[in-house]
């Protein structure tokens, strides 16, 4: 429950999700699009959304925070994966809070979620891409302990790196 009164659930994401990830990406600003997804993305198709949805245990996890409503009116107000490398050594992390419950601190908490995810698979290292505009993601990566490489020039992406012991 946060302050305002809204209640999200905190849960793996599911196949049975595609829906609603389709309807809530629809409530997403293209700036908020282009932080996630590095590009602009007009829409998510059903193949996309469905490769969202399904998840190899093995090789990947991902939570989502579903609005306490029926499902055919819930949104999911947040998103949060890991997914490994071939060579299964490290993860890279990706992550969306709605603009309705962001500066809840559900960031932090889904990142943390992540990182012990990450620690249970003995991992080396969780690591992320980030826009160089996108301060709100470097802090609270930094917040957590990842080291904020340099901006490649080229494609104004920083590299966000926590090594995990
Ligand atoms: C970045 C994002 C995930 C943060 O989610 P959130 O739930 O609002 O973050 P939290 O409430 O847990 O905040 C944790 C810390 O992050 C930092 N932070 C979050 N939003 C911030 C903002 N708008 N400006 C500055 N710092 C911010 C703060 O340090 C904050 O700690 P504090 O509240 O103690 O000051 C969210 O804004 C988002 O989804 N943005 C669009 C998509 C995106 O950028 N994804 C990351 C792609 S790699």
């Amino acid at each position: 429950m946060l302050e305002d009164g809204q209640r999200l659930i905190m849960r793996p994401i599911q196949p049975n999700d595609v829906d609603r990830l389709q309807r809530s990406f629809k409530t997403l600003s293209p700036h908020d699009v282009r932080m996630r997804f590095m590009h602009p993305l007009k829409e998510l198709t059903p193949a996309y959304a469905r490769q969202l949805t399904r998840i190899d245990p093995e090789r990947a996890f991902a939570l989502v925070l579903v609005e306490a409503k029926p499902p055919d009116q819930a949104l999911i107000g947040a998103v949060a994966r890991v997914a490994l490398d071939d060579d299964g050594k490290e993860g890279e992390f990706a992550i969306i809070v709605g603009p309705e419950v962001r500066r809840y601190g559900l960031g932090r908490h889904l990142m943390k979620q992540l990182i012990a995810w990450c620690r249970q698979k003995r991992l080396d290292a969780l690591y992320g891409f980030i826009l160089k505009e996108n301060r709100a993601m470097q802090k609270l990566a930094e917040q957590l302990g990842f080291e904020i490489g340099p901006t490649d020039e080229d494609t104004g992406v920083v590299l966000a790196r926590l090594t995990l012991d």
